[in-house]
């Protein structure tokens, strides 16, 4: 759909006017087909909420499908993709969050130098007047680490990829109309052995005061600047040709400055280009992928007075695939106590609304298991849960006697890796099938008693091998 009709317009003004909520307004106008663009114009309006969920359930299958049927084709969680055929393009918001952005922005202030040219160099004097720096070349952890993430959350191998640069913009600079893509009579001269440069990924690392928008004329857009907001796009068109709608031109700073972070991706590599797993392909139902909260007390007490009056009940347990190990074979590293079907039921119950709520989504409960305890020693592998039935989960600490606090460390849906302490009767919810999350340091006490419990959304199709 490309335009509004007047019906649509009137509809817009009447429910604006009326004082309804701009952001359902939105989704709405989102569900009719519209794209995000056209109703940020339209109602000149930004959602207060993150609008990616919503656009969602349509773009995700389609592109999962597409994903899964073409192992060329990228599947971007979060993504909001541009509705045309001219490029494929893609924005996500806050790929990058605020500390990290000003930890890149002063590395780039520390080493900036004018910007090269690749191409185009002795055309105009002025055409780059940006400053840049090969931030590839510092040994920084922290840039690696994002650099990785970039390949991880684009699905495509390093090797298939240059280093990040840096650039700076001061008031006045710009970057005039170009595109990224080598031309054919170039491509030797430039391309270092790696090929054509495929797609494009930048990142905004602050909010512009004024200009520093970039434009992509044959593409009608603008995009303003916005801190942590990546821009991806793929410059080559399906047959491997240059697309000169990839044509971009960064425009002068007007007010304040600009820092912006470009990773190229490259034609040439090692092994495999595409390196997502099928539990990759899931959709994102949130738009972090978990969430600590905390158990009602009154369920909690009913897990904790079922746990200690069997506790001698409890059976040692061999994870399938070795996921649990111990300090020693001979000993389980964990042990497992069944729950009675009423304390399922009631965890159920009580969780369906939730995490239903959470995810967006109607649920339908898979499997809960008993308590787990993890003993003295145990370690829980970096895994990702059962692509067919454990979507949407949930950890429950019931009980714990510890000498160190013990962490899960789990990715978000931008490969970011956090750790997550839980207290007795704190929980997560996580979107277990497609996170990569585990226990990988040691765990150091008695016991750690844990409840897992899984939902799968009702219409869902699980990606295939
Ligand atoms: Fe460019
Ligand atoms: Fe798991």
């Amino acid at each position: 759909m490309t335009v509004f009709t007047k019906e649509w317009t009137d509809w817009i003004d009447h429910n604006v006017n009326a004082g309804c909520d701009k952001d359902g307004v939105f989704k709405i106008l989102l569900d009719e087909g519209y794209s995000f663009e056209q109703i940020k114009n339209q109602m000149n309006y930004s959602p207060t909420v993150n609008m990616s969920h919503a656009l969602n359930p349509h773009r995700r299958s389609e592109n999962l499908e597409r994903a899964q049927d073409s192992p060329e084709i990228l599947y971007l969680s979060n993504a909001v993709r541009l509705e045309t055929d001219k490029a494929e393009f893609y924005v996500i918001d806050n790929f990058l969050n605020q500390k990290e952005c000003d930890q890149m922005i002063k590395l780039i202030g520390d080493m900036k130098r004018p910007s090269l040219m690749v191409n185009h160099g002795d055309k105009e004097n002025n055409f780059r007047t940006s400053s840049t720096c090969d931030l590839g070349q510092l040994d920084s952890p922290f840039i690696k680490e994002i650099d990785e993430r970039i390949c991880k959350m684009m699905g495509i191998d390093s090797s298939y990829s240059e280093p990040i640069q840096g650039q700076f913009y001061e008031i006045g600079q710009e970057f005039k109309a170009h595109t990224d893509y080598f031309e054919e009579d170039e491509i030797e001269e430039c391309d270092g052995g790696k090929g054509q440069r495929t797609y494009t990924f930048f990142i905004n690392l602050n909010d512009v005061e004024e200009g520093g928008t970039t434009h992509f004329p044959a593409l009608e857009l603008e995009h303003t600047p916005k801190r942590g907001t990546a821009v991806i796009w793929n410059n080559l068109r399906a047959n491997g040709k240059g697309n000169y709608n990839s044509l971009h031109h960064g425009k002068p700073v007007l007010k304040g400055n600009k820092s912006v972070i470009t990773k190229w991706f490259r034609s040439k590599g090692f092994g495999s280009m595409m390196i997502k797993t099928p539990h990759e392909k899931i959709p994102n139902f949130t738009s972090v992928g978990f969430e600590k909260t905390r158990l009602p007390d009154e369920i909690l007490k009913a897990i904790k007075r079922f746990y200690q009056d069997n506790i001698t009940d409890q059976k040692a347990e061999f994870v399938e695939g070795g996921y649990i190990q111990g300090k020693n074979k001979s000993c389980a590293p964990s042990s497992l106590l069944d729950l009675p079907p009423y304390l399922k039921k009631e965890i159920h119950d009580y969780l369906k609304p939730i995490l239903e709520k959470w995810s967006g989504t109607a649920l339908e409960p898979t499997f809960i298991y008993g308590i787990r305890t993890y003993h003295d020693g145990a370690v829980l592998k970096a895994h990702r849960d059962r692509k067919e039935t454990h979507i949407i989960s949930c950890i429950i600490n019931v009980f714990q006697d510890v000498r160190e606090d013990w962490a899960l460390q789990i990715d978000d849906h931008f490969y970011r890796k956090h750790e997550v302490f839980m207290k007795e009767g704190e929980m997560v919810f996580y979107e277990g099938a497609k996170l990569m999350h585990g226990r990988e340091v040691p765990f150091e006490g008695n016991s750690f008693a844990n409840i897992f419990c899984h939902f799968t959304p009702v219409d869902y199709v699980p990606p295939r091998e």
